[in-house]
Order: structure tokens, then sequence, then C-alpha cells
């Protein structure tokens, strides 16, 4: 087995790409696609965006504290990829796309309705890396599709067809391989 050396760089694929709504403090509502996000910490639940300060977004992040996570689907890849190459600054995604505002819970931004999870978000921390600033955020309120809840109440994200990037390209999930612990449970 051989190996290719590449420069150091981005290389932890695949990811969500997600597509974060916000709210400026005039009330206009912008949405960005990010891909550079994870979970953090469990207990409190935490999560993370990274942002370029050039994005128009970035104000209002910064001023804010709030945003929502919309997840994404094989039906909203063409809006999440639209709104990763599009500016708040010339246009309104929500418009353009056809997105519904759902109000949130707990954060002044608005979620997305077609999103089948909603995670608001309110930053308690901006790191400046370099190219990107982290903000770290606290998930406050979690909304979800109810469509997608099974008889034992189980969600079942998978049933929204749920939407990953991974080098450039976006790919929906294709097959169960396993399940959390599968690997060590007696056979029956
Ligand atoms: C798949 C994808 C992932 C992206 N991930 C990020 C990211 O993690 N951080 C970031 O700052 N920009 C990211 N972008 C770029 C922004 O979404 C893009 O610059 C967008 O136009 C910013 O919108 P705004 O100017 O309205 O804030 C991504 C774009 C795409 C298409």
């Amino acid at each position: 087995m051989s190996k290719i050396q590449y420069k150091p760089g981005n290389m932890l694929y695949p990811l969500p790409a997600v597509m974060v709504s916000c709210r400026d403090q005039e009330g206009k509502d912008n949405i960005l696609t990010i891909a550079w996000t994870g979970t953090i910490c469990s207990d409190p639940p935490m999560v993370y965006i990274s942002v370029r300060p050039e994005r128009y977004s970035y104000h209002i992040l910064k001023e804010t504290g709030e945003f929502v996570i919309n997840l994404t689907t094989k039906e909203l890849t063409y809006a999440t990829d639209y709104c990763g190459v599009r500016s708040g600054r010339q246009t309104d995604k929500w418009a353009d796309m056809h997105l519904t505002r759902q109000p949130s819970k707990v954060v002044q931004a608005p979620a997305i309705a077609e999103s089948p999870v909603n995670i608001e978000c309110r930053v308690t921390e901006v790191i400046p890396l370099g190219s990107h600033d982290m903000f770290l955020a606290e998930v406050v309120s979690v909304s979800v599709d109810d469509r997608y809840i099974d008889e034992n109440n189980k969600f079942q994200l998978q049933k929204a067809n749920p939407m990953v990037y991974s080098h450039g390209e976006y790919y929906d999930l294709k097959e169960l391989l396993g399940t959390f612990g599968y690997s060590v449970k007696k056979k029956k």
C-alpha cells in the first residue's frame, strides 16, 4: 500500500453542510451555508460554526449572538448550494429559494420550515483563528419535523434524506451499515 502526501489542509470529510439562518438588529433575515460546523459538547449541548469575517452574515452573528442551524436534505441541496454562493448583501435568499420562515422558540432569528431539524443557538464565545472565526454556541432549543417521528417516538432522521458534503460534492446517505455499539452486541 502506498500513500500520496498532500500539503496540510482541510481533509476531514464528509461533513454536514447546513443552512444557518440569522436576523440582524433591524429585523432583516439572512441564510448562509456552513460546512465548518460540529458538535463540541453534550452537556451543556454546544456546537460551533466557523465563519469568515468577510461574510455578510458575520456582523449579524457577532452583533446578535444568535443563529439557527437548519439541517439539510436531498430536497434542500440546491438551496443549500445557492445560499453558499450568493450573498445577502445582494439578494434575499429566502425569496429566491422559496424558503419559509418559521418562528423560533427562543432566539430572534427565524428557522427554515423546510428543514427537518432546527437547532437554535446562542453564542458564548468567538475565537479568531485565522481565515475563520469560530463561534462557540450553546443549543437553546431544538425543533424536529414530526413527520419523522415513528410509532415508538424515535426520531428517524434518515427518512428525511439527510445530505452530506464531501470534497466539494453533495451526497445523500445510501445504506445503513450498523447501529451504535453493534460491534460488541451479543448475537441472539
Ligand atoms: C457547501 C458550502 C459550505 C460552506 N461553508 C462555509 C463555512 O463553513 N464558513 C464560511 O464562512 N463560509 C462557508 N461557505 C461560504 C458561504 O456560505 C458564502 O460565502 C455565502 O455566500 C455567505 O453568505 P452571506 O454573504 O449572505 O453571509 C460555504 C459555502 C458552501 C457552498
